[in-house]
């Protein structure tokens, strides 16, 4: 199936008539103009340019180097191929945690470089003050608790969050904190499913997971991972559906073959 031009556009308020009626809302990371086309194609709500391009675009080991303009060039390739998902992007590491003035101007940056829709912050009740400011000069926020990967030489480790009382007690004020402050959603990064499951019912704005479980209102997944490009990245949350990797494997090897024999270009192939 293909999606015409003159779809109907996905925003903030769709996305909470979804949750509103039940319907699952669906997310996949994005960050280069031919893959965005596709996955926007396809009929995906939300397109998020992730800081995961940190990692799977620059081969970095987290997302902590990438800068907010290299975001805004990944975003920017988004946009251009985009016709009906609402495309988020992620504020990179130290663009906002500062205070909130700096966290404003980076906001506003991407959203006037970039053309994307909205960005997505890493933190509760800390950055509240970023949030704010953000959302007071008209730009949708969509908040990120659970695993923050951003914080990830402060917990040492990618395992579970809030399986101890007292953090998933601390997360559900968090996502209370956010929904007050006026986020439009809140991703739940690697949390217990049934703790995921009652911050969806506790709070009344989208909540989307990834490993928290099938109790939220949508789910998203880096695009590189659910199509197996990284054939030694399997999570337990991570549902893959191809092999890309092998494909690719093959693909270019076949490539390479026919080049050193001789094969390609046959006559057909060449003026
Ligand atoms: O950067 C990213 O890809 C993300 C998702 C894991 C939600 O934040």
């Amino acid at each position: 199936m293909s999606v015409h031009k003159n779809v109907k556009k996905v925003t903030t308020h769709t996305l909470q008539e979804m949750k509103n009626a039940g319907e699952k809302i669906s997310m996949l990371t994005g960050y280069d103009f031919s893959m965005a086309r596709i996955i926007d194609e396809a009929g995906i709500d939300i397109i998020l340019v992730g800081d995961s391009a940190s990692n799977v675009m620059a081969g970095h080991e987290t997302t902590l180097p990438i800068t907010l303009d290299q975001m805004i060039y990944h975003a920017s390739s988004v946009v251009r191929a985009v016709n009906r998902a609402l495309v988020v992007v992620d504020m990179p590491f130290g663009s906002y945690q500062g205070n909130s003035k700096e966290a404003l101007s980076s906001a506003i940056k991407i959203m006037k470089e970039s053309g994307g829709h909205s960005v997505k912050m890493e933190g509760g009740i800390e950055i509240i003050e970023s949030i704010k400011r953000i959302l007071t000069a008209g730009i949708p926020v969509m908040g990120h608790l659970g695993l923050t990967p951003q914080s990830i030489y402060k917990f040492g480790t990618y395992v579970v969050r809030a399986k101890e009382e007292g953090e998933a007690h601390q997360l559900i004020e968090d996502a209370k904190a956010l929904e007050a402050a006026g986020c439009f959603a809140i991703v739940l990064e690697k949390i217990p499913a049934q703790l995921a499951e009652l911050v969806a019912k506790t709070v009344s704005i989208p909540i989307i997971g990834i490993g928290a479980g099938n109790g939220v209102d949508g789910q998203v997944l880096v695009v590189h991972d659910m199509l197996g490009i990284n054939n030694e990245f399997s999570p337990r949350f991570l549902r893959k559906y191809n092999n890309l990797y092998e494909q690719m494997m093959g693909s270019f090897q076949a490539y390479i073959k026919d080049v050193k024999s001789g094969d390609f270009p046959n006559e057909k192939e060449q003026y």
